[in-house]
């Protein structure tokens, strides 16, 4: 009776949404509304309005935990009240120097009519580029702690809409985006897929950012902002009713999703809105809905662009493990690769397979106790190298693959970055390949989401700034602790180097720009000019041509970005130039254009230098771009120096040709660029 009465509902507010009104607010600008209400037999509902268009429709909220009763129905409203904020905060680092955060706020405090009248409160908050709200369990009598073994927040969409969606794995977000309508999402046939070394798909649900389009041109993508000691949301997918429900990424060894005491928030659920692709990119919603840098002074956490002793391992020119014979992390190599850097106004190198442990990593049940973070290879020097590099002023960055066996890497935590301090490395790559340790445990668990922040608190502590591969999604936690400087998370230039698949196809990266890239920055690893990997694979490739790689320091974001092939094949090449020159901490950033998986441009200016740079990429299809320079803010010329794809370019048939071209520009100048099928631009644009 009860869903029948409740399946009327939805079809009244569907027919008229706007009955959904018990309380209600508007973005500052006016245009985006969410109103809240509960129904006759006191489910939370919300609803979210575009113009006055629905975007979601009446939305049911509630909880499900072990031993008790659920919190869904048979809630009364206590209490509505509202509030606004219009602040300017400033980015230690960032694609800005400083961020708008200006919103306005609802709370409802509910609880239940009956016994045991248990209190929950819901922030909402409507901003120009969106909307978040998530749930408070507030101190209150009879209730000590909860074990949530369900979160039933419910996204109704408004018909089915174009989606850019990988499936929602417990265990990597390393898949290709797939484009299908909503109703085509079939996440379980992305099972198994043989080039990952640990993947866990239960259920058709995706994860997120997840970005869709409706058939007005409407952009959205549902994501979550601030993901602390909570598990990580999948959105399950409801074909039939068009609907998602979070679905939080569980623990067999626990029982449960998430146990808490109270008090507690959990992370916000957001909804980024915009009319234009490009909209999505400047978003800056989900930095706004994270707490403040808890941190203060981060000087020590340093923007760069690095190379590393890593590509050649990918490619198999060496190996991490010094059995093998073939040693990339020789004391030596390092050195090469330090001249190199310090020739070309790079400052950072990475340096994998430096310690002991590599010969047990990969494919081996017990991970346990292998790897040692304190203790080098013998044929690596590690106090002369990073000696060599502060010569050269090059800084070592420093490596810890846990092979993911969190509990070895937590007790060595202190020791490590104690190590790390006294020899003035501020910054390290993690890595968690593998099934976590101890089984039944997911990289995406509550259990695994306060490992990777233990980690970067003592980061913190150590002065040491984190780059995470293998990681929890980003959700905005940069703002508060600004040392998560980079992460991947995503299908990497790696995959290009062994995946059995053929690699990232030409549309990765501009699909990547409107999905993953809103979370925070990504550790790609752009760069490579051997594009077709030459002598060292002969079934894999990169599938797009040099110039694409060139445009991805712009496009991409990250305040670390690596030139990622090996030194030989970057020596002669003019277009090295691009990379000698990009810069990687923005005074502020201009989105120019793009469509979610087709292209997109933006240009970026530099900290303390006024250079601007310029990056585009295009999918498998040619296109022509005409750019406008009006993005320049100061008259004067620029000399511009545009790399693009030659004449007869193609990602497959001829990556490598490229023109250079020297010209003045100023703020009212245009110019017409054709990007090649897997193509790109770069400029790099000198005061
Ligand atoms: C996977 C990382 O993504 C990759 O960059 C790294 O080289 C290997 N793990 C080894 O740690
Ligand atoms: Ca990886």
């Amino acid at each position: 009776m009860r869903s029948i009465l409740l399946l009327s509902l939805v079809i009244i507010f569907a027919g008229c949404a706007k009955e959904i009104n018990k309380g209600s607010i508007f973005s500052p600008d006016g245009k985006i509304e969410i109103s809240f209400n509960v129904d006759s037999t006191g489910v939370p509902f919300y609803a979210v309005f575009y113009e006055d268009k629905p975007v979601i429709k009446p939305s049911s909220m509630g909880f499900e935990f072990k031993n008790v009763l659920p919190m869904k129905a048979g809630f009364k409203i206590e209490k509505i009240s509202t509030a606004n904020l219009d602040e300017v905060w400033d980015m230690p680092w960032g694609e800005q120097n400083s961020v708008r955060n200006n919103y306005k706020e609802m709370l409802v405090e509910l609880k239940e009519a009956n016994a045991p009248n248990r209190k929950l409160n819901i922030y909402f908050k409507a901003y120009n580029d969106g909307i978040g709200f998530r749930y408070e369990f507030p101190e209150q009598d009879g209730v000590d702690e909860l074990i949530i073994t369900d979160e039933n927040t419910s996204f109704n969409l408004t018909s089915d809409h174009t989606c850019w969606w990988i499936p929602g794995d417990w265990d990597i977000y390393e898949h290709l985006y797939n484009t299908t309508q909503f109703s085509e999402i079939d996440a379980l046939s992305k099972k198994g897929h043989e080039s990952l070394a640990q993947t866990y798909i239960p259920e058709n649900a995706v994860n997120t950012p997840v970005t869709m389009r409706t058939s007005d041109g409407l952009h959205l993508s549902f994501h979550e902002a601030n993901l602390t000691d909570y598990a990580g949301m999948t959105l399950k997918i409801d074909k039939d009713n068009l609907s998602m429900t979070s679905e939080l990424v569980g623990s067999d060894r626990l029982g449960y999703k998430v146990k808490r005491s109270l008090p507690f928030k959990t992370p916000w659920r957001t909804v980024q809105i915009s009319e234009t692709a490009a909209g999505l990119i400047e978003s800056k919603l989900i930095l706004n809905l994270n707490e403040p840098n808890k941190l203060g002074d981060v000087s020590w956490v340093k923007p760069m662009k690095y190379m590393g002793i890593w590509w050649e391992m990918h490619l198999g020119k060496s190996s991490w493990d010094m059995a093998s014979g073939k040693h990339g992390a020789t004391t030596a190599n390092a050195k090469r690769f330090i001249d190199f850097a310090s020739k070309n106004n790079i400052s950072g190198l990475l340096v994998e397979g430096w310690n002991t442990g590599w010969e047990r990593w990969i494919g081996f049940e017990d991970r346990e106790g292998v790897f040692d973070f304190v203790t080098p290879y013998p044929d690596y020097d590690l106090p002369e190298v990073v000696r060599y590099g502060k010569e050269k002023a090059v800084d070592i960055i420093m490596h810890h693959e846990t092979s993911a066996a969190p509990r070895t890497y937590s007790q060595q935590l202190d020791t490590a970055f104690a190590l790390m301090q006294d020899l003035g490395i501020h910054s390290v790559k993690t890595g968690y390949v593998g099934k976590i340790i101890p089984k039944g445990e997911y990289h995406h668990g509550q259990w695994m989401v306060n490992h990777y922040r233990t980690v970067l608190e003592t980061g913190a502590r150590y002065h040491v700034a984190v780059n995470a591969h293998e990681p929890i999604k980003a959700t905005g936690i940069r703002r508060t602790y600004p040392n998560a400087i980079s992460r991947e998370g995503l299908r990497g230039q790696e995959f290009n180097a062994w995946s059995a698949d053929g690699g990232n196809p030409p549309e990765h990266l501009p699909i990547v720009a409107f999905t993953r890239m809103l979370a925070g920055p990504i550790d790609f690893t752009p760069g490579v000019f051997n594009i077709k990997l030459n002598p060292y694979k002969k079934n894999n490739q990169v599938n797009t041509t040099l110039a694409h790689q060139l445009a991805l320091y712009v496009v991409i974001y990250s305040p670390i970005q690596m030139a990622c092939d090996l030194p030989e094949n970057y020596e002669g090449h003019p277009a090295f130039q691009f990379i000698r020159d990009v810069g990687v901490d923005w005074e502020k950033t201009d989105v120019i254009n793009g469509e979610v998986g087709d292209f997109v441009t933006i240009a970026r200016k530099e900290k303390n230098t006024g250079n601007w740079f310029v990056g585009g990429i295009t999918d498998e299809n040619e296109r022509v771009i005409d750019l406008k320079f009006d993005f320049l803010d100061t008259d004067g010329d620029y000399s511009a120096i545009i790399y693009a794809d030659g004449k007869n370019a193609h990602w497959n048939d001829n990556p490598t040709e490229y023109t250079i071209d020297t010209v003045k520009v100023n703020k009212e100048s245009t110019r017409s660029i054709r990007l090649a099928p897997g193509g790109g631009f770069a400029i790099s644009l000198i005061k």
